[in-house]
């Protein structure tokens, strides 16, 4: 998979690649990532200005449409493939596992982060992107964003994680979309709290199924909503169509 990031602030990206898990995937070559200044594509060739205050007044300053637009046409060319444009924005479809496999389909992605007060409008309705906001909330910009959006998505691109089980068993993955079950690790009892003994018995059916009820229980204490969820989930038909 093949990812390029359009940014006013590429170093803010660096020690991120060379995290562990990402930077085994680079170097073996299952995911490509590209960081672009969006400032390359100034027309002010003497500051480099690609932001100004907004018609109509207000505070901040917007993100120009000629700098933005023509920065993602000149990556969008860069490959053979124009790619799949996500544009990071609190307004956009709030991120999901669901949301994050279908990410994780195309073979490329262009994420395109905003600073400032916001894009001009005429980027939305010329690049007409796919607008994704990782929760409502406001953050100074969409660079952390962007890298929430490349964590999750290439747990799922197939070799990356050692164990393809792992991702897998991930929380909200699998049909029922449930929080991932509790873990232990040695010692077998600390501080008086035991390891439940089915997890020592050997039973890996009696395993599967404790496993399955405690993901049920933890779900329905702490996250009710995702149960109650009818949103149909990616890759799934709802209960009408079944
Ligand atoms: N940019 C600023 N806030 C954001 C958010 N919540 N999600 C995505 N991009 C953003």
């Amino acid at each position: 998979m093949r990812i390029d990031v359009l940014t006013l602030f590429p170093e803010i990206f660096h020690s991120y690649l060379g995290q562990s898990v990402l930077k085994k995937a680079i170097e073996r070559g299952l995911v490509e990532i590209h960081l672009h200044n969006i400032r390359d594509w100034s027309h002010d060739k003497k500051h480099h200005k690609v932001d100004d205050r907004p018609f109509g007044g207000g505070p901040g300053m917007v993100l120009m449409a000629p700098p933005v637009v023509e920065c993602v046409e000149a990556v969008q060319a860069m490959a053979d493939q124009p790619g799949h444009l996500v544009m990071l924005t609190p307004q956009g479809r709030k991120l999901n596992q669901a949301i994050v496999e279908e990410l994780a389909q195309y073979p490329r992605l262009l994420l395109l982060c905003g600073r400032y007060e916001g894009f001009d409008e005429r980027i939305r309705l010329i690049l007409k992107p796919d607008e994704i906001s990782i929760g409502d909330y406001v953050l100074n910009g969409g660079e952390v964003a962007a890298m929430v959006v490349i964590d999750a998505v290439i747990r799922l691109v197939p070799g990356v994680l050692g164990d393809e089980e792992s991702s897998r068993q991930d929380s909200f993955s699998g049909p029922e979309r449930l929080l991932d079950h509790a873990q232990y690790t040695r010692p077998r009892c600390y501080r008086g709290y035991e390891v439940p003994a089915v997890l020592l018995s050997g039973n890996h059916r009696a395993i599967e199924r404790w496993r399955l009820m405690d993901r049920r229980r933890r779900t329905e204490e702490r996250r009710r909503d995702l149960l109650d969820s009818t949103t149909p989930r990616s890759g799934e038909s709802t209960q009408d169509e079944k």
